[in-house]
């Protein structure tokens, strides 16, 4: 044929399809059998492979995922995608609508609409065509996600009006795709996505659209990127009405709510209707529904002043006390933590909850055997939230904290305003390990090959004492140790020599002083260069220190007033360790602790978060973790005994985190 006729049949199939595809998705109502469906699509694919210039811009084809992406590109927000504020009760809801009240009076009204669990997207259109989808990013810059947008169905290609706009929403994944994904996931042996939520957000970040295409995923648009002046529109129902003119899918459920009676009356109806709904909600966002007024009420930096999410309640289930575990820190701290019969809660598997300290097992009353209510703090941290009394047993008694160190045996106790029970013997075996692997650890001195085993190994053989030693450690002495070769007793010691080289910080952050973090002592050690001027320094002229609070100075101040302290540094001064500031970049603190867009890999043995925990939060976050490292790979999570993965990391210089700082940065 021609390419004057190709073109014709190529508008004429565009046109076919695109009716066929909305009665088949939209309609549930296909008109034609699938095989004619796909005969005519495979032809139309045909044509625009020889022309490429054939492929209209909303052509049906580019609905199945087309050329694989090497990377997503970075675009800049016209108009900061906003976050919202979240509340939890009743009563934060009243404090939201008396601050609006003071603001623009009593004479507005709210649009209540249901907290839709995905991720945002914003989709850009000029005269009525798509040509960007991005997602939310960290609300400045997001990430151009075009391709596998136009694989969503309900993202229009073409608009019903040649307009120029952006529109904002929610990409989603429906509860039953999200089941039968998972169902298939399973069958493969594949890893199984924790929520719908990050199952949409790791489909919208496969490079390849294929994938995209493959998971039926939807979307609710909720806002216009400006404040629709141009379009005419007042208010933001009345922009949903508009949104929906258009062709995009707004979600029907929204309620204009004139009283906070009628907010109120909302939140109860889909807090119950909320199981029966075929998507997954978190909450309920209430909207000042006037453009006026929203103006009027303005934004902070983060969030509008006009609008306010309140979050249900995060997810409960039951299960059982097997035991209560005791833990000694390195500060001597006995931690009690519940060990309990596997249950799922929030998509992952709950073994282990902290009861934190001898006053929140008493207040909670929890003994062994209980069962009890489960839940997740923030989402992440398992957390026993209540003892169900009546199914306790007679039997089941009090649980009474130990009088004596688990680890020692010596006399444990409750020093002045603390809640924690201590052992204050610092021989503690227990204490002394902690203090040690914290010292090796990566954000710390970062010695390899000297993982919990071969620390409890090095103490029992009484080679080590404290951690100036490990700065004497002996070649004939090491190689004794039971599975110790000569080839890892040459790593320990070239990793010791390595790390006397360190800058400043991570000697400050290894000797474990109480409120001093990794950041901290980055910030600590590039202020006051040297150890000896952070010795003589004062109360005071710690707090003067951006970011150091009273609390750190004077914890430090009495750890360096210490004579064993004191004796200590002297000891590793001698052993030849750096102790100045050398501003080199070894440790991560720098890092964006953003994890979007980043390619992450996970390694090693990780002890408060299962691996799929991990896994499940970073992809929530639009990290993309993935089984090996390669040199496209961002940041590697390294657990314990990580092995050849993180050598390969540290080869090709890729930046590497311990379990602690990932839970910090999740939980930011
Ligand atoms: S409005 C300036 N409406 O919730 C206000 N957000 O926690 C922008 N979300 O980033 C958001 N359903 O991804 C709005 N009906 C809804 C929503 C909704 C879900 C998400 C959205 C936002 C997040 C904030």
């Amino acid at each position: 044929m021609e390419k004057v006729q190709l073109e014709q049949r190529a508008a004429e199939l565009n046109k076919v399809l695109t009716q066929y595809g909305h009665e088949y998705y939209d309609l549930d109502a296909p008109t034609v059998p699938d095989a004619i469906y796909d005969q005519l699509m495979k032809e139309l694919i045909e044509i625009e492979e020889e022309y490429p210039d054939l492929r209209f811009p909303d052509s049906p084809t580019q609905r199945v995922g087309g050329q694989t992406l090497t990377a997503f590109e970075k675009v800049t927000h016209d108009h900061p995608m906003l976050s919202l504020g979240d509340t939890f009760s009743e009563e934060d809801v009243r404090a939201f609508d008396e601050r609006v009240r003071q603001n623009i009076g009593d004479n507005f009204r709210y649009v209540c609409e249901l907290k839709i669990d995905g991720l945002a997207i914003s989709l850009k259109y000029v005269d009525g065509v798509f040509v960007q989808g991005a997602t939310r990013g960290n609300g400045t810059i997001g990430e151009n996600i075009t391709e596998n947008l136009k694989t969503v169905r309900s993202v229009p290609l073409r608009l019903t009006k040649p307009v120029t706009l952006e529109a904002r929403g929610e990409c989603y994944m429906p509860k039953r795709s999200f089941n039968n994904l998972n169902k298939e996931r399973a069958e493969r042996e594949e890893n199984l996505f924790a929520n719908p939520r990050n199952a949409a957000a790791g489909s919208l970040r496969q490079l390849d659209p294929k994938i995209a295409a493959s998971r039926n995923l939807s979307t609710f648009m909720y806002a216009l990127g400006t404040n629709g002046e141009e379009f005419g529109l007042t208010c933001h129902s009345d922009a949903l009405d508009f949104l929906e003119e258009l062709g995009f899918r707004s979600n029907h459920e929204r309620r204009i709510c004139t009283s906070l009676d009628e907010v109120f009356a909302y939140i109860e109806e889909w807090t119950e209707k909320r199981p029966t709904l075929p998507y997954e909600i978190d909450g309920i966002v209430i909207k000042v529904d006037d453009y006026d007024q929203q103006q009027e009420l303005g934004n902070t930096v983060k969030v509008p002043r006009w609008s306010i999410a309140y979050k249900f309640p995060a997810e409960e289930v039951v299960t059982k006390v097997l035991d209560i575990d005791l833990t000694v820190g390195r500060t001597g701290v006995v931690t009690p933590t519940a060990v309990l019969e596997p249950v799922l809660v929030a998509g992952t598997t709950v073994q282990r909850a902290s009861l934190h300290n001898e006053d929140i097992i008493r207040e909670k009353d929890i003994r062994i055997g209980d069962h009890v209510i489960i839940r997740k703090a923030g989402d992440i941290i398992p957390e026993v939230k209540q003892v169900l009394f009546d199914q306790r047993a007679e039997d089941a008694a009090p649980y009474a904290m130990p009088t004596h160190c688990p680890a020692c045996d010596s006399e444990l106790v409750r020093l002045e305003d603390e809640v924690a029970l201590r052992c204050v013997n610092p021989q503690c075996f227990a204490q002394i390990a902690e203090g040690l692997a914290h010292f090796v650890s990566r954000n710390a001195m970062n010695i390899d090959g000297c993982g919990e085993k071969v620390v409890a190994q090095l103490l029992r053989e009484g080679l080590v004492k404290d951690v100036s030693d490990l700065y004497h450690l002996k070649m004939d002495e090491l190689i004794q140790l039971e599975r110790m070769g000569e080839k890892s007793a040459t790593k320990l010691i070239d990793a010791v020599e390595a790390s006397k080289a360190n800058s400043l910080e991570h000697l400050l952050f290894g000797l474990g002083i109480r409120h001093v973090g990794s950041k901290a002592a980055k910030i600590l050690a590039a202020h006051f260069e040297t150890m000896d001027a952070l010795m003589a320094a004062t109360e005071e002229q710690l707090t003067e220190v951006f970011e150091i609070g009273e609390k750190m100075a004077s914890s430090l101040v009495t750890y360096f007033a210490n004579e064993e302290v004191q004796e200590l540094l002297s000891r590793l001064r001698d052993a030849g360790i750096n102790m100045s500031y050398t501003g080199k970049k070894v440790d991560t603190s720098e890092t964006d602790s953003n994890f979007n867009g980043k390619t992450i890999v996970l390694t090693g043995k990780l002890e408060r978060l299962t691996r799929s925990e991990a896994k499940a939060k970073i992809e929530a976050l639009g990290g993309n973790v993935t089984g090996s490292v390669s040199k496209k790979t961002d940041l590697v999570i390294a657990g314990a005994e990580a092995g050849s993965k993180l050598d390969k990391a540290e080869k090709l210089g890729i930046v590497v985190w311990d379990e602690e700082r990932l839970i910090e940065e999740l939980s930011e």
